[in-house]
């Protein structure tokens, strides 16, 4: 990579007292192949950061095309150090680079913002004097706070879908989450010190949201400002992305055993769907019910299989084969199956409880198991 050192640091006469004191502060930029956007970033950072503030600027690329290149021809002309870790095997997406850059940073704040000019780099001196000023850990860039806004998210469709998931994310998270009113924002300024880098397990975009939760910065504040429109280039987010925020939700809630469990019955639950259907399908087309139940049992078990892989357990399905985890997940299910009626006669005789609910407590006992059993015999914390 290419790098300048600035020849001159912390001159204030050059630039009066607007901020007190401040730190050195690390940029990291993630780009995607953003080569019609990096000269003018470049270009408005100098601009932005005065010479009294030490600043380096890391790039996290995972582009397929020249953007490496551009930068390292566009660095020589920068009074900082400007640093392109290209990654050749992208993993966790936006996030995953985030982390990247957050490990490789070496000032005191860390400010992370786009590459495609949708976050003023005019705001980063802000940001890292609002976190010293107020020693917070985490200072959040907000569109929702008065003085911001969304401007640049166009249409109806995507403010829609970024209201519904702040909601749902602020609803999912109401402590960690509680003076942020922007979690899905993606430029923020962060203290090295808080960056708790080896619990992060990011999944695609929103790396502010997997800080928050768990990295937990003791005190957070936030400065507005004004979601631009891209300056080159389009967005790289894509539906499937959608999916991925889904999952990256699932996995930050379900830090705890109880959370794990109760998605883990929640999962369960939507396995009737896939089973009744079967069910259906099978005697409509002459089929005994009995058989017709067993079999139609193992639809919904794939069912819940799947969900489970890939929403609660996706990072610790470990060494073994997927056949392996298939079989004893089956097995585990109808064991849950078989154990129940012993159970309940077990409840009834020998405690003389009254059918009903030795019937619930049956069920509720085989749910424990299950979700045990699943824990310490396929995927294993
Ligand atoms: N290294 C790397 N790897 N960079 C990526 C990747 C990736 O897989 N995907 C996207 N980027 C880079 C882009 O090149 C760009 O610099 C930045 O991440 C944001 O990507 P965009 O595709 O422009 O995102 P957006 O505008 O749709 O979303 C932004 O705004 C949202 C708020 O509406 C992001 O900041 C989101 O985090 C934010 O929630
Ligand atoms: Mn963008």
């Amino acid at each position: 990579f290419e790098s300048t050192v600035p020849d001159e640091l912390g001159d204030p006469a050059v630039h009066p007292a607007e901020i007190p004191e401040p730190g050195a502060v690390t940029i990291v930029v993630p780009t995607f192949n953003e080569s019609a956007n990096i000269r003018e970033l470049l270009r408005r950072i100098t601009d932005a950061v005065p010479a009294r503030l030490p600043c380096e600027v890391v790039f996290v690329d995972d582009s397929t095309d020249d953007t490496p290149d551009v930068i390292s021809r566009a660095a020589q002309d920068c009074p900082f150090p400007v640093t392109v870790l290209h990654r050749d095997e992208p993993v966790g997406g936006l996030g995953g680079a985030v982390v990247e850059g957050l490990k490789a940073a070496t000032s005191d704040w860390i400010v992370v913002m786009d590459g495609d000019l949708q976050h003023p780099p005019s705001l980063v001196p802000e940001l890292v004097a609002r976190g010293e000023r107020s020693g917070a850990g985490l200072v959040v860039a907000s569109r929702y706070i008065e003085g911001g806004s969304r401007a640049g998210l166009a249409g109806g469709y995507r403010v829609a879908v970024s209201r519904g998931a702040t909601w749902l994310t602020k609803s999912l998270f109401p402590r960690r989450l509680s003076g942020i009113s922007d979690p899905m924002s993606g430029f923020f300024a962060i203290r090295r010190s808080v960056v708790t880098a080896d619990v992060l397990q990011p999944l695609g975009y929103k790396i502010l949201l997997e800080l928050a939760v768990r990295s937990r910065p003791r005190q957070v504040t936030e400065v507005p400002f004004v979601f631009q429109d891209r300056y080159a280039g389009e967005s790289k987010s894509t539906a499937q992305e959608g999916f991925r925020f889904l999952r990256h939700l699932v996995g930050l809630r379900t830090a705890s055993p109880v959370a794990r469990m109760i998605v883990f019955g929640l999962i369960g639950a939507t396995g009737f769907v896939p089973n009744l259907l079967g069910l259906y399908a099978l005697t409509a087309a002459g089929m005994h019910y009995v058989p017709a139940e067993i079999l139609a049992n193992q639809l919904g078990v794939a069912w819940n299989f799947l969900l489970i892989e890939h929403l609660l357990f996706r990072e610790r399905r470990g060494h073994r084969h997927w056949w392996d985890r298939v079989g004893r997940f089956a097995l585990l299910a109808n064991a849950d199956l078989v154990l129940r009626i012993p159970l309940i006669a077990l409840f009834v005789d020998r405690f003389g409880m009254g059918a009903l609910s030795a019937t619930a407590l049956a069920l509720v006992t085989t749910f424990v198991l299950r979700f045990v059993g699943t824990e310490a015999l396929i995927y294993l914390p």
